[in-house]
């Protein structure tokens, strides 16, 4: 088998890059461990920023997004019972929309199936050969059968857990990675959301966040162990903790029937550089941030957009500066987004340990700064919306 550019895992990354390609006339496969469904019932990311959003409208795969998905201009801050608006669009002139994670899966896999795009779920035993010379190639088996796939290129988008980085020697490869001494407890609830924006709340018992899907889905996080097991979180108890966190004068949460729930572990990672030789890491197999920003889908796809203009640049004039330049293009968008998930992370979750107190009187005069420095409400906003394209 041979393609252009062999793409190993088909979550956003690594189907976006796909898409990207075949409107630009490059031929890819898509090379996916897990089932179409698993992939596409997955409850993640639900957050995208002005420019992913931009970004799936031009490739065409922006239909359903502007017709189911929800576009806000600000998110909610609060402090103990105390809320603060940010207006996003009314300081920064952009905007985000809430629009899960999985349907943009479901759009790109429905998109690469109708264009005839080549992509094999439930591959299994993949490794990545001969990256350093012009003739690399992924061996997998699929359905009981070894292949081959011959590529000029492979884009490593198979996630934090994926084989790919792995291929980058040692001694080339270095990690930067902090682990957060929590995690969060995610669920989904058929309930209406009980708020017109996102409310990210800082509560003496820890973190919760409420977001929302639809009219009729809402989203919770609340910061929880890491290591927490759910039988420790029967239903009572997370919506007792969520009105307790979100709670504040006049307002009500409303409550149903929860309908998933998942823990997980918060770490900030890089791994640089971000290509060896023909291979070139995209998403979350290259860095990992803390949820709380919500970026980790929008760097994802930042990436992609990237790879794909830097590899089109390449058949279409023999260029390489894009590709040469690829891998600390993206870093430096990385580590802003780093900082500003560590940073919001930091202002609205409890760590414990001897400096608690302190800690949180840090926190309470950053909430202040913000309600009183428009400065400090607009470096939040044009973090948050994501910044203009470099
Ligand atoms: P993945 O989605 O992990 O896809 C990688 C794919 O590769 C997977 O389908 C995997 O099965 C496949 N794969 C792995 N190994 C192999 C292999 N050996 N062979 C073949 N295939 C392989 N981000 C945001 O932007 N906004 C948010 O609001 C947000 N909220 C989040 C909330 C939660 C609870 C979580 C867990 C994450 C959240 N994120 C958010 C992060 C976001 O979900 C990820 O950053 C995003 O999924 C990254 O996409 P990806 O394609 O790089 O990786
Ligand atoms: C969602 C997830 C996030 O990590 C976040 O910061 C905001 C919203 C969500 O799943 O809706």
């Amino acid at each position: 088998m041979r393609t252009q550019v062999a793409i190993v895992g088909g979550g956003p990354a690594g189907l976006l890059l796909s898409h990207l390609l075949h409107l630009q006339g490059v031929d890819s496969v898509v090379l996916e461990r897990r089932s179409q469904e698993y992939v596409q019932q997955r409850v993640r990311a639900g957050v995208l920023e002005q420019g992913t959003m931009d970004l799936l409208r031009e490739a065409g795969v922006g239909e359903r997004m502007d017709r189911e998905g929800d576009v806000h201009n600000g998110v909610h801050l609060q402090f103990d019972d105390e809320r603060l608006h940010i207006p996003f669009t009314e300081l920064t002139g952009r905007a985000i929309s809430v629009y899960g994670q999985q349907e943009v899966v479901k759009d790109l896999n429905e998109r690469r199936r109708a264009d005839g795009g080549k992509v094999y779920f439930e591959v299994s035993d993949l490794s990545v050969h001969d990256v350093t010379t012009e003739q690399p190639h992924v061996r997998f088996t699929h359905d009981g059968v070894e292949h081959e796939l011959r590529a000029d290129f492979v884009a490593g988008c198979d996630g934090f857990h994926g084989v790919c980085r792995e291929t980058i020697p040692d001694g080339i490869r270095k990690v930067y990675e902090r682990v957060y001494p929590f995690g969060w407890l995610g669920i989904l609830a058929t309930v209406g959301p009980s708020s017109d924006e996102l409310i990210y709340a800082n509560h003496a018992n820890g973190f919760a966040l409420h977001s929302m899907r639809s009219a009729t889905l809402s989203r919770f996080y609340l910061q929880c162990e890491p290591d927490e097991p759910l039988e420790q979180w029967p239903d009572e108890r997370i919506w007792a903790e969520l009105r307790t966190r979100l709670g504040a004068p006049g307002w009500k949460l409303e409550e149903g029937p929860i309908v998933d729930k998942g823990v997980t572990a918060m770490r900030s990672f890089v791994a640089e550089p971000m290509r060896y030789g023909r291979l070139f890491l995209a998403g979350d197999s290259a860095h990992i941030v803390p949820p709380t920003g919500a970026k980790g889908l929008n760097l994802a796809v930042s990436d992609v957009d990237r790879l794909a203009e830097s590899i089109v640049d390449f058949y279409r004039t023999g260029s390489s500066t894009g590709l040469d330049t690829y891998s600390a293009a993206c870093l430096e968008r990385v580590w802003r987004v780093q900082h500003f998930s560590w940073w919001m992370t930091s202002i609205t979750h409890r760590f414990g340990g001897p400096d608690a107190e302190f800690d949180r009187r840090l926190q309470r005069s950053q909430f202040d700064y913000l309600r009183t420095s428009k400065a400090a409400e607009t470096t939040l906003a044009e973090n948050y919306v994501g910044m203009p394209k470099r």
